[in-house]
């Protein structure tokens, strides 16, 4: 029967299929310049949508004159907000039960805000005749700093909320206040700290836009978009516009980088839907570099005061914090709607502690909504800065090593699955392997030798360490929802005759390899090479439902159902393969890629021989086929210890990143090049944010970060050769034990850069300094200066 002998595919380390480095499929595509985006999309009769923006932060809007607009020969038409209030098109849901304006109709709350939209012939066209729009601002003092937010003379912001007389948005608390600040009263040593992590931006190299085809006789909206998440916009724009959801497909093209800054839907797409409407023609929009960056969602922008309780020698018994959020003038925020403040309670870090607590106020700000989870799963990053910054500040009041001081306070393997002081399940942890690879890697000891050295000669060396847990993989049905939607993953696998297979996928890359890793994780549970396994995903047509791609939930959730989809094919594959045997199912056995009789090897078919034979074989109802919906059972908790060494200039203060290793444990590996290659780009968004990156405001709410010159994207130069290591220990509830890695580095990478620099400026006595630790705020903490942040 075994026409199709099994071969022996490998990858490119000679590695069996189908986990291990094999090379990207996608990349031919991309580096041969064939990626399809959504600006190479081109339509027939297509028109152009620009967005009139609010100069200034706070404005009630007196009047709008359109006319000269209008008059543009190329403009088909231009939209204010009271054109849309007429529609009932005004306002939107945000993904946090708040609402959004779609365009201003009372007044405007944040610079950048969306005022109007031209359509004309062509981009030129529609960008000039925004110039042509003539608006009336009656403009009024604004908010900018979340510390202002609360005071009783502060002007209110969100007057459109029934009642609201001032700018609170949400308070939320966990833990156990009570048994906290019991340890607290009895601890041996306290060290309270504030810090601000600063509102960064994902800043992806594509900027959002869309393309929207509204066929009038057909009733079916096609939207091109740069969506992390197509199932989930598809659904809410059908329950927002009411248009059915059969009649909407959403299409993900190639994305050039996400970092949660495509969660969200904006203004800029609900506008392009309704000019597509209006005028009956596709209509593009693509926002340029400083629309992105003024008014897409952010992440970050927490005040923070932390506090550590721990006995003299050493053991953390408690950590407390009290946070002020700052939201923007719309919550925006995507998370889990049970969880307002995103994952954020895992700021009891990898510590094995005996009381936690938080209390957080979340207010409104003339700043742009957001609060996305950017390259972190919901807040963690926020989480992760907050305790490993108090530990290193524990270490330098105990005067013990940063490193040791961790070690002592590891959650111990035999303490998983952990339940957390805020409630989390850990599901598996071998912190201290992980701790001694980094320690090796980067010789620790070897480093600190020569920082005593260099320092008796006035150098600034210094090492910071951070070891975080990740918590990825939103999420199980139980817990956590949006929109009512819950977020589980499906997975559709087909096997063609020849033993081809097309795996289709909920979620959506925006350039972390999936058409790789995806048909990986197939190739091993069937035996079919990854290259003759085609992964699609991005078309709400041509994929099964699922809730899309951010906080690194893609392998944790999507992964989990590849792998089972396709042992349900292999299921299937076993009872073709009994009638084709002439045995009985219970004496076949399976070695990855072929079924042969338990005892006589000589007896078996491929799983080439099976599909060939799969349609229409024995009762089975459908070909080599399955479908599955996945709802996971927890999150799954990466972890890692990252090492960086830097030196500062004495003279200039200007921060070198000199050496960094990063050890990550994301469980079974699939593509460890291409987790090394998530690693190394989070651990370089995580320099930037620790050294140069803040979307910065004056007291107007004008904002300072509105280009790459001002906001600053760390390159080769200000980057060192990243030094990778990993351990592995598998999740026990995931089918192949794997756990999410996408996001880690961007988790752990900022504290370690931090603590490296204070670790640097330990001969000034400094304790703390806020990012990004740019030189000037290097240079004000040398000379004692607090940070102004
Ligand atoms: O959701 P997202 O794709 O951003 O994050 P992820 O699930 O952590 O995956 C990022 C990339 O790393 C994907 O191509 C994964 O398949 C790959 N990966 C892997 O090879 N092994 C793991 N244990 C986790 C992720």
């Amino acid at each position: 029967h075994a026409t199709h002998r099994r071969r022996e595919f490998t990858d490119n380390d000679g590695h069996p299929v189908g986990y291990g480095r094999m090379l990207r499929k996608e990349d031919p595509r991309f580096v041969r310049g064939q990626g399809k985006y959504v600006d190479d999309v081109v339509l027939p009769g297509m028109l152009h949508l620009a967005i009139l923006r609010s100069p200034v932060a706070h404005a009630r809007i007196l009047s709008i004159d359109t006319s000269a607009a209008e008059a543009h020969p190329k403009v088909k038409a231009v939209v204010t907000g009271a054109d849309l209030a007429k529609q009932g098109l005004a306002w939107m849901p945000t993904l946090s039960n708040d609402v959004q304006a779609v365009l201003v109709t009372d007044k405007v709350r944040f610079q950048g805000q969306e005022v109007a939209f031209v359509v004309a012939e062509d981009r030129y066209s529609a960008r000039d005749a925004l110039e042509l729009i003539d608006v009336e601002y009656d403009v009024l003092p604004a908010v900018a700093d979340v510390r202002n937010a609360l005071a009783p003379d502060a002007p209110v912001i969100r007057d459109d909320l029934d009642g609201k007389k001032d700018n609170h948005c949400f308070d939320w608390e966990t833990g156990d206040e009570a048994a906290t600040a019991k340890v607290f009263d009895e601890a041996q040593v306290k060290v309270t700290q504030d810090m601000v992590y600063p509102r960064v931006h994902p800043a992806p190299m594509e900027t959002c836009g869309c393309v929207a085809d509204f066929e009038r006789v057909a009733g079916k909206l096609t939207l091109w978009c740069t969506s992390q998440a197509p199932h989930a916009h598809r659904t809410l724009y059908a329950l927002v516009a009411g248009i059915p959801e059969h009649k909407i497909r959403v299409i993900s093209p190639d994305i050039g980088g996400g970092f949660g800054n495509k969660v969200p839907i904006y203004p800029g797409y609900v506008c392009s839907v309704v000019a597509s409407i209006v005028t009956g023609k596709p209509v593009k929009w693509m926002e340029d570099r400083a629309e992105n960056l003024i008014s897409t969602g952010f992440a970050r922008d927490y005040v923070m005061r932390g506090e550590i309780a721990a006995t003299k020698d050493g053991r953390i018994q408690a950590i407390r914090t009290n946070v002020l959020a700052d939201h923007g003038a719309f919550n925006g925020t995507a998370a889990p709607v049970k969880y307002p403040a995103g994952f954020f309670g895992v700021f009891t870090g990898s510590y094995d502690l005996d009381a936690a607590y938080c209390k957080m106020t979340a207010v409104y700000t003339n700043k742009a909504p957001g609060g996305v989870a950017y390259a972190c799963s919901f807040r963690i990053t926020e989480a992760v800065y907050l305790v490993e910054r108090l530990v290193d500040c524990l270490a330098y009041e105990l005067k013990m090593d940063p490193a040791e001081l961790r070690r002592k306070n590891f959650i111990r393997p035999e303490q998983f699955p952990y339940t957390t002081q805020t409630g989390w399940v850990y599901d598996s942890g071998e912190y201290e392997r992980t701790l001694d690879k980094a320690m090796e890697l980067a010789d620790y000891a070897g480093l600190r030798r020569e920082q005593a050295q260099r320092r008796e000669h006035g150098e600034l060396m210094g090492i910071g360490m951070s070891f975080f847990t990740e918590a990825v993989g939103a999420g199980p049905r139980k817990d956590m929802d949006i929109l009512g939607l819950g977020m589980a993953d499906g997975c559709e696998l087909r096997v063609h005759p020849t033993g081809k297979a097309v795996v289709r996928l909920s979620v959506q890359s925006q350039g972390q390899g999936h058409e790789t890793t995806f048909a990986q994780i197939v190739a091993e549970e069937l035996g079919i090479p990854p290259e003759d396994i085609d992964v699609v995903h991005g078309d709400t047509d041509n994929t099964p439902f699922g809730l899309g791609t951010y906080g690194s939930r893609s392998t944790p959730v999507s992964g989990a159902a590849a792998a089972l989809v396709a042992r349900k094919v292999r299921d299937k594959a076993r009872i073709i393969a009994s009638g084709m045997l002439e045995c009985s199912i219970a004496d076949l056995e399976w070695e990855k890629g072929s079924f042969h009789v338990t005892g006589d090897p000589t007896q078996s078919v491929t799983i080439q021989d099976i599909a060939m034979r799969a349609h229409g074989a024995g009762d089975l109802p459908e070909g080599l086929e399955a479908q599955i919906c996945y709802n996971p059972e927890n999150l799954t908790y990466p972890f890692g210890c990252y090492i960086c060494v830097v030196d500062v200039d004495p003279g200039t203060a200007v921060v070198k990143v000199r050496k960094f290793v990063a050890v990550d444990d994301c469980g079974t590996q699939i593509n460890p090049m291409i987790i090394e290659g998530q690693v190394q780009g989070g651990c370089a968004e995580g320099v930037g944010m620790a050294l140069m990156q803040m979307i910065a405001f004056d007291e107007d709410g004008n904002c300072l970060s509105a280009s790459f010159m001002d906001y600053l994207i760390p390159t080769a130069l200000e980057v060192p050769h990243w030094i990778n290591g990993s351990t592995v220990t598998p999740s026990p509830h995931h089918p192949i034990g794997a756990k999410g890695v996408g996001e880690s580095a961007t988790v752990g990478s900022p504290p370690a850069v931090v603590n490296a620099v204070i670790d640097a400026l330990a001969p000034f006595g400094i304790r703390h300094a806020d990012m990004p630790l740019t030189p000037s705020r290097v240079w004000d903490a040398m000379q004692g200066h607090p940070t102004p942040s």
